[in-house]
């Protein structure tokens, strides 16, 4: 059943609306009031049991399923579906006295103590076989139950174990390094292992690559990067196969970790094998574009789950989260127009971590549906406009956000391998080029995909591939294809510079897309933070420089000063593939963005002021615009239909209030 749900096996009729829930933390009593207030919210979905294990399996084989038993036929009885989690992200307390080799070890070589969560090590022998037995146990119990709508893999797999440099880790390295060059010969030659002397003799001599601030083989690094995802991943798989053995027949997911970052996990490879796709995101209140971060995270969760597949929220906050160093409260009015952003973008459901305040433990002042101040509150009041919201947002749930002509290109192994090993500027983090080019398209209300370079790019007018740093030669062909088809391509520095082993591509850069943008570069020349240079077309490049050459490309825009002076900065070969060898401010993005979108023919849903987001979704017969207010102040917006969530019509001139969020429902 990889990947394969369908829309018959959503687990809530409509969209998905609320969070997880810890009955475990409270008494019985708590329970019924729980879910008479979920009823007043309109919640149709918790998720259960994340940390439960100790709870269910007490001691070694021992069970106690009585209140879980009992909570399922509460929340069943009052209508609320259950997204039941597999318990494995806590072992339980008597497993790690059994085999404390379990807990993950750091890479100083310190074994963690017991004491957080999802410590456990991806290839833990004694982990996954005690794993297996609860999982079956619950799926075994629990299968047929009608609450059970969905399963819910351990919790935000590589969230605290993404990395274990345990000897159990170093063996299976090891057995995966074997497997991947076949000869160590071929290992040495991959990873140059000539230099400082590095040669190895047998695979069993290559260890993780531990210890902290030591400077290590990035392609050591890279590839204990990728063994590390793909160990993580195996077990994923193997806990839903359990699931799956078991009888399950509901969708099985696990919540991933979708942002403008590499990520823990190579998501392009884990997203086939999620029934649906699931999300947590949190943004940071001190982030001045949080609407943009969700948008980024959106798209870019889309572009994994594929386009003709809603997915799921899985979690973010109603309020303050509890694990930055000043934890900010959301702005009047976020509560309601982040979960609407994030359905703009595809989700069919909002679900919050989590449903009430725990009062102790170490999560006890982050934000809830239910705060500590309980319904005297202004999250509990947002929470049950919100819950009205999504039950009169029915009609939007299955459909699918029309097909975007702008891709940017994001891949977590190419941020790896800019990640592994010193670098010519630590002033850029993979990431940054993809969001701000992100970020220039949502000024414009330009609909963006954002996928991994692996994806199906035939559709796409225009391709963006920023600071895309490894790329494989099959996908730098593909990318090449979107040109050579008449799409247009943008790539942008530090692109193509190292092959997927993480070696750079001799004879100059941008190795890989030398040919396609008819540019030649012989030497990098990173800009200070703060500094910058002006082009000749306007605006100035940051934070990087080199000195381009151009074989078969026009020149857009020079270096207007300093020692690249006179030189391109800003280029295009045969008027489809563009190259742009520095970080552009705003104003050059801008106009650059406003000429590519002109030339395509890209054109918004409708015309907005700025700060005004607008994304449609649709059915084969009628259209649904999010219209987002993202600023201070009321807008008019030239859209006309009936705003499904007031029941009204709404003309151009109805005004959006600041802060506020419509969604206009039209034929067509
Ligand atoms: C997530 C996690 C939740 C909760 C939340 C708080 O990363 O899955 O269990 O800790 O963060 O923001």
């Amino acid at each position: 059943m990889s990947g394969s749900a369908s829309r018959a096996a959503w687990p809530t009729d409509g969209l998905s609306f609320g969070g997880d829930y810890n009955p475990e933390q409270w008494p019985r009593e708590v329970w019924l009031e729980d879910v008479a207030l979920m009823r007043e919210a309109r919640v149709n979905l918790v998720t259960l049991g994340v940390f439960s294990w100790g709870l269910l399996e007490v001691d070694d084989g021992v069970f106690e399923w009585e209140w879980l038993d009992t909570i399922i036929d509460l929340l069943h009885a009052n209508g609320i579906a259950v997204d039941l989690a597999t318990p494995t992200a806590s072992p339980p307390q008597w497993l790690l006295e059994q085999h404390p080799e379990i807990l993950v070890v750091d890479e100083d070589g310190n074994r963690r103590p017991p004491g957080s969560r999802q410590g456990w090590c991806a290839s833990s022998p004694a982990f996954a076989a005690h794993a297996d037995r609860i999982v079956d146990a619950i799926a075994r119990r629990y299968g047929d139950h009608p609450a059970v709508a969905m399963w819910h893999v351990g919790n935000e797999l590589g969230g605290n174990n993404a990395r274990c440099y345990c000897d159990a880790s170093a063996a299976a390295f090891q057995t995966w390094l074997a497997l991947k060059y076949d000869s160590i010969q071929a290992l040495n030659d991959a990873w140059g292992t000539a230099v400082w002397g590095q040669t190895y003799r047998r695979f069993e001599q290559v260890q993780p690559p531990r210890g902290s601030g030591l400077v290590k083989n990035p392609s050591l690094v890279l590839d204990f990067d990728l063994f590390s995802s793909e160990a993580l991943h195996r077990y994923f798989l193997r806990e839903r196969d359990v699931l799956v053995r078991a009888g399950v027949g509901q969708p099985v997911t696990t919540n991933l970790m979708v942002n403008a970052r590499a990520g823990v996990v190579d998501h392009a490879a884990w997203a086939p094998s999620l029934d649906i796709v699931a999300n947590d995101h949190y943004t940071r209140q001190g982030d001045p574009r949080r609407a943009q971060d969700i948008a980024f995270s959106g798209d870019r969760v889309r572009g994994l789950a594929g386009r003709e597949r809603p997915w799921l929220l899985m979690e973010h906050a109603a309020g303050a989260v509890s694990w930055e160093t000043v934890n900010l409260a959301k702005q009047p009015g976020e509560l309601i127009r982040h979960s609407l952003g994030h359905i703009a973008r595809g989700s069919d459901g909002a679900l919050f971590f989590q449903w009430r305040a725990s009062a102790a433990g170490p999560e006890q002042f982050h934000s809830a549906m239910l705060p500590h101040a309980g319904t005297a509150s202004a999250t509990w009041r947002d929470i049950v406009v919100l819950g009205q919201h999504l039950h009169d947002l029915r009609p939007v749930s299955g459909t699918l956000l029309e097909a975007a002509r702008v891709a940017i290109l994001f891949d977590d192994k190419a941020g790896w391998a800019y990640e592994a090993g010193p670098k010519p500027t630590g002033a850029i983090t993979y990431g940054d080029a993809a969001r701000t080019w992100h970020d220039a398209f949502w000024q414009r209300n330009i609909r963006v995909d954002v996928v991994p370079p692996s994806a199906q790019l035939d559709t796409y007018d225009l391709v963006i591939v920023p600071g895309l740093y490894a790329v494989s030669d099959e996908d730098a062909e593909r990318i090449a294809a979107v040109a050579r088809r008449g799409g247009t391509v943008v790539v942008t520095a530090l692109s193509g510079i190292v092959d997927p082993i993480n070696r750079v591509r001799l004879g100059g850069y941008p190795g890989a897309f030398r040919e396609l943008l008819g540019v030649h570069v012989d030497e990098f020349f990173p800009l200070l933070p703060g500094d910058s240079v002006a082009l000749s077309a306007g605006g100035h490049g940051t934070l990087w420089a080199e000195r381009v050459t151009v074989t078969a490309a026009e020149v857009h825009s020079r270096y207007a000063a300093g020692p690249l002076e006179g030189l391109p900065a800003v280029t295009c070969a045969s008027d489809t593939a563009w190259y742009v060898s520095t970080e552009l401010d705003e104003a050059a993005l801008g106009r650059l963005v406003d000429q590519l979108c002109a030339a395509r023919g890209l054109v918004p849903p409708a015309a907005s002021p700025a700060g005004v987001e607008i994304v449609r979704r649709r059915s084969p017969d009628r259209e649904f615009l999010f219209v987002l207010n993202h600023t201070g102040a009321p807008v008019w917006v030239d859209v006309e239909g009936i705003d499904l969530l007031i029941q009204t019509a709404v003309t151009p001139s109805t005004p959006l209030a600041a802060g506020g969020v419509r969604v206009v429902a039209r034929e067509g």
